[in-house]
């Protein structure tokens, strides 16, 4: 073993314990069985805290770099002395470039469907290649629409640090919710405006991570839940937030239906910050959208 095993937060442990809650309510009939594919560290903290209701599980791991086989010889180790070797399938390299690609550096095909993907990430989200290309917000989208042909049910889980942010695509991408909101009548603007200019970040990707999940889901005929936005401090006291989505196939048109999810119900459910350990409500002081029917009584 390395001498510096992977090592978590409370807040983190906590995190797991949310996201465990959502798998356990949206894959209720399949617990037990589940099939997982994600980035579990070669400390494998998720898998064994998920053992008794994941069956099989496909972990990625990248390493670091020049050094990359120390963390992909660990996690094997991890999964050999956990007694979980037989149900655990690695694959090397970029978890995105995986999805992307289908298959990892070793050519190992990437088979899908799965009832649970993690993209429990160490960094940020807006990474783009050389041409510019969202890579990340790509391969989202991706793995989205290859569970899609598959028709399977699942649940999407979102990790990411709030480094290297593109303030142009997240305040650009506020500004068409803005746009869709009003063109649905509500009175979007003081909100807005309090989202647009919130010191912290967290605010804005609350909206802009749900939104694009909500339109990937669509596309690929999925109904999408989003569930309270997480935000807390992990190792280093980097900031993190945590996203989970309860994504369920809806083929019943064979034309696309937009996002049954409404906005203003993603903007006005309450985030969850984690501190020590423990979980908390929190608006961060923004306002919520006031409803079309609870508007119209107010002025009757
Ligand atoms: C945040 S940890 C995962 C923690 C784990 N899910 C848990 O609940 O404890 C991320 C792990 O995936 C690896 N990793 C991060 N980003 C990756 C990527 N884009 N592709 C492949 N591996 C990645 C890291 O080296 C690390 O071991």
């Amino acid at each position: 073993m390395r001498k510096k095993p992977q090592t978590f937060t409370r807040n983190k442990e906590y995190a797991r314990v949310l996201q465990r809650e959502t798998i356990e309510r949206c894959l209720r009939h399949k617990l037990g069985r589940l099939a997982y594919f994600g980035l579990p560290s070669s400390s494998l903290n998720d898998v064994k805290a998920w053992q008794d209701i994941v069956e099989s599980f496909v972990a990625v791991e990248r390493g670091e770099e020049g050094k990359e086989w120390e963390l992909q010889h660990d996690l094997q180790l991890e999964a050999f002395r956990a007694q979980l070797f037989t149900r655990i399938i690695l694959m090397r390299g970029d978890i995105d470039s995986v999805i992307l690609k289908g298959k990892d550096i070793s050519n190992n095909i990437l088979h899908y469907p799965f009832d649970v993907i993690s993209l429990d990430y160490s960094g940020g989200l807006f990474y783009k290649d050389r041409k510019g290309t969202f890579l990340r917000l790509r391969a989202i989208s991706a793995a989205i629409a290859a569970q899609g042909k598959k028709h399977a049910d699942f649940v999407l889980l979102i990790s990411c640090n709030l480094s290297a942010i593109d303030q142009g695509e997240v305040k650009n991408t506020i500004e068409n919710i803005r746009t869709d909101l009003t063109r649905y009548g509500a009175s979007a603007d003081q909100v807005i405006n309090s989202y647009q200019k919130h010191q912290r970040n967290e605010v804005r990707l609350k909206l802009y991570v749900p939104y694009l999940v909500n339109q990937a889901a669509a596309k690929n005929h999925y109904y999408c839940e989003t569930q309270q936005v997480v935000f807390y401090s992990g190792n280093q006291d980097v900031s993190m937030m945590m996203f989970r989505f309860c994504l369920k196939f809806d083929a019943r048109t064979e034309s696309l239906r937009s996002p049954k999810e409404r906005l203003s119900q993603i903007i006005n459910k309450p985030m969850i910050q984690i501190e020590n350990g423990l979980p908390m409500e929190t608006n961060l002081q923004l306002p919520k959208l006031a409803l079309l029917e609870e508007s119209r009584k107010a002025n009757a």
